[in-house]
């Protein structure tokens, strides 16, 4: 029995995973077959499995799986397993990053007449970005607990009362800058914070539709820029899709080749610590290696206006 299930995993796997070939799974599984994610507690059917096989093999093409041991006791079994491939196409908004990634994993199935009818599996696919390197807001991300509830009863506030919220906080403007294969690249970003002073940690959150954001997502650094308040013309053209943003602009190299736009308030160059996964966006934790400071005052941003910070009143 034991050589017989191990002998059917084994081709069933190969052909599913390596080959594509997902109608092979339905020789192996129950027809109520169901997956859970031991990470995420998502639970998924046979067609779920064959459709997130599908996406992992379009993103990894080359895709190896090993299984390493088959330990069979009684109705319940545990599948332990190897799986290798090169990231080349975009997996979950990632870029590609032609990184070759090895990731293992455990299944402990149950049997229901010598196929699985259930399993729980300790692998899901934030754990294989989690071995590019790429780590998922997995828990900050997913939709509130079910029973909580609130005044839409959805667990979640009006999309309108958070945009009012955020139209309420008043910041400055940045541009954050890279380049794709030697030509600077760059958008206006307000999403920007200081983390911590020692070590010097900044962080900018940048949606993944940016056409800036593969160039960024591949960079080992990146510019920030604080924008003066003589750097309105410089705002509509980081916040446009103009194809070449930086045809007007003066700029100067960081240490480490990063754009860093003159007479900008402050600008500094950072080091790409942590890409954290969060739906649209993708936050960028970063260790700043190198910074310019001006006279230049900045210029401040709220609810969609500009504001000169010179004339403010002091409270
Ligand atoms: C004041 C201001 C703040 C912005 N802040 C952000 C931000 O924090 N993150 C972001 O992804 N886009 C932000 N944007 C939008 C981008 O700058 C805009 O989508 C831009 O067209 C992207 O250019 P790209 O696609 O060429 O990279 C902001 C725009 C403005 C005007």
């Amino acid at each position: 029995m034991q050589q017989t299930f191990e002998s059917a995993v084994a081709s069933v796997w190969a052909a599913a995973w390596d080959r594509g070939e997902v109608e092979a799974l339905e020789s192996l599984l129950t027809p109520d077959y169901v997956r859970v994610g031991k990470g995420s507690g998502k639970a998924v059917n046979l067609a779920q499995l064959q459709d997130e096989i599908r996406t992992v093999r379009e993103a990894f093409p080359d895709l190896t799986t090993t299984v390493d041991s088959v330990v069979v006791d009684g109705d319940h079994a545990a599948i332990f397993w190897t799986t290798t491939g090169t990231h080349t196409r975009p997996f979950m908004g990632v870029p590609p990053t032609n990184r070759r990634v090895q990731t293992r994993g455990s299944n402990f199935v149950t049997l229901q007449g010598g196929r699985i009818a259930h399993e729980t599996v300790t692998w899901d696919s934030s754990e294989l970005l989690n071995s590019l390197g790429i780590r998922h807001l997995g828990d900050a991300v997913e939709a509130g607990a079910a029973d909580v509830v609130v005044d839409s009863l959805s667990g979640e506030p009006d999309p309108e009362i958070m945009k009012g919220f955020n139209r309420q906080f008043v910041t400055g403007v940045t541009v954050v800058t890279t380049k794709d294969g030697g030509i600077p690249k760059g958008l206006a970003v307000n999403a920007y914070s200081s983390v911590s002073l020692e070590p010097p940690l900044v962080m900018v959150c940048v949606q993944k539709t940016s056409s800036t954001y593969p160039a960024l997502f591949a960079s080992t650094h990146l510019g920030i820029n604080i924008l003066s308040n003589q750097q309105k013309e410089t705002v509509a053209t980081f916040a446009s899709k103009a194809a070449d943003k930086f045809a007007e602009i003066a700029w100067h190299e960081g240490p480490n080749g990063s754009p860093l736009i003159d007479n900008s308030s402050a600008a500094l160059e950072a080091e790409i610590r942590e890409r954290f996964q969060a739906k649209t966006h993708t936050i960028f934790i970063c260790r700043v290696r190198h910074a310019e400071v001006s006279e230049a005052s900045p210029m401040v941003y709220q609810a969609g206006r500009f504001y000169d910070s010179e004339n403010l009143s002091q409270l």
